[in-house]
């Protein structure tokens, strides 16, 4: 099997993260229309988000490549009303949410690189099972000792950011995007002819 027959199976296989049956009123959603409908909730409605839903989203966080495969995370899934509503404190919209997810680092050498990548596997996770969700990171940052209070996290690992999930209040729409033609060089930067 070629490199590209597996990753024509990765993404035809029903178990694969992105690309997975989803419940009866849900259609199939690949991993390029994943990205594209990916955007930033900050308004969320009531609605369950399912625990065997929230498990599959925080797999795929941890799925992710990590530096030396370091793997230097921990996850934390926010389920009860009173710890989200808390969490409210840090960006309001959190407080609105279903759930949320916590991505607690080590401070090894790549570490914000590492939960980087896990952030947007499990950002884009959400949006293959329908859910609205958000980078909170800037925010967290800024209030890291009370996000370390509230969710009960050790001095020695950083908070790095909180992801609310739920359903979107409206629908969501990605913010405008540089177009590919702004950012593409081939061979040598400035050559933007191929
Ligand atoms: C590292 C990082 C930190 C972010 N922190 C916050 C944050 O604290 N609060 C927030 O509302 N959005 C935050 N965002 C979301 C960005 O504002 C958002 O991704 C950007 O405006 C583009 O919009 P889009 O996600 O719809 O494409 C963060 C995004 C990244 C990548």
């Amino acid at each position: 099997m070629t490199t590209a027959d597996r990753c024509t199976a990765a993404l035809t296989n029903p178990d694969s993260i992105v690309t997975m049956r989803q419940t009866s009123e849900r259609q199939d959603m690949d991993v390029f229309e994943a990205m594209e409908k990916r955007a930033s909730v900050r308004a969320f409605k009531p609605g369950q988000v399912p625990r065997d839903e929230l498990l599959k989203i925080i797999d795929a966080g941890r799925r992710a490549p990590s530096g030396y495969n370091h793997q230097g995370w921990q996850f934390i899934a926010v389920i009860d009303p009173a710890i989200l509503r808390q969490l409210g404190q840090i960006q309001d919209c959190i407080g609105q949410a279903s759930a949320a997810v916590a991505v607690v680092m080590e401070e090894t050498r790549f570490w914000k690189e590492d939960a980087s990548a896990a952030i947007e596997n499990m950002l884009l996770a959400a949006v293959a099972l329908g859910y609205g969700s958000l980078w909170v990171e800037g925010y967290v940052l800024r209030q890291e000792p009370l996000a370390r209070q509230i969710l009960g996290v050790p001095d020695d690992l950083r908070v790095i950011a909180v992801l609310p999930v739920g359903h979107p209040a409206k629908e969501a729409r990605q913010a405008e995007k540089k177009p590919l033609d702004a950012v593409l060089h081939w061979n040598r930067f400035g050559q933007r002819d191929s």
